[in-house]
């Protein structure tokens, strides 16, 4: 769908992401608490705490240290500005249902652990949503006009460690 990898890489990541926030969604619901003694609700937790934590919130950083300034660039501060800052609200609603879902499939959901779980599982998937409709509208097309070859290889290098030593 991209000619570079970098953006082919993150729209990949995304869509991941999206299709992990259905699930999530799915699952808040059925308004009634996950249960961990089904494979299924226990694959869900586990599969959201290890993919906030090791994809997630990589992307961020990712995004935020090397890819917005490419909006200062060309002359238009506010969307990186914009998009660090849905970022910042998302962090901390992606660590806390980390910790949520790593207590509850380790001794499950009480009622005030699933409240408090679906509470910030529905407004992560909502912010999630807009955030990565409007980085596949804006951010990855603005790179895949931008990048040039040398670049991408560096970046791509930097994200995925993809690196071959020099012989
Ligand atoms: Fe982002
Ligand atoms: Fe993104």
């Amino acid at each position: 769908m991209f000619a570079n990898r970098i953006s082919q890489t993150l729209h990949d990541e995304h869509r991941a992401t999206i299709a992990l926030m259905e699930r999530l969604e799915r699952a808040i619901t059925r308004r009634q608490p996950i249960d961990v003694a089904d494979s299924e609700g226990r694959r869900l937790l586990d599969d959201l705490a290890a993919a906030i934590e090791a994809d997630t919130l990589r992307h961020f950083d990712f995004e935020e240290t090397e890819l917005f300034t490419l909006f200062d660039s060309v002359g238009d501060q506010l969307i990186g500005d914009h998009l660090t800052e849905e970022h910042s609200f998302m962090r901390p609603l992606g660590q806390q249902l980390v910790t949520l879902a790593r207590r509850a499939s380790a001794g499950g959901f009480d009622t005030d652990s699933w409240h408090e779980f679906s509470r910030a599982g529905a407004e992560l998937v909502q912010r999630m949503v807009v955030h990565v409709q409007k980085e596949e509208m804006a951010l990855l097309p603005l790179l895949d006009q931008t990048l040039d070859d040398a670049t991408e290889a560096r970046l791509l290098d930097a994200y995925l460690g993809t690196a071959t030593p020099a012989s």
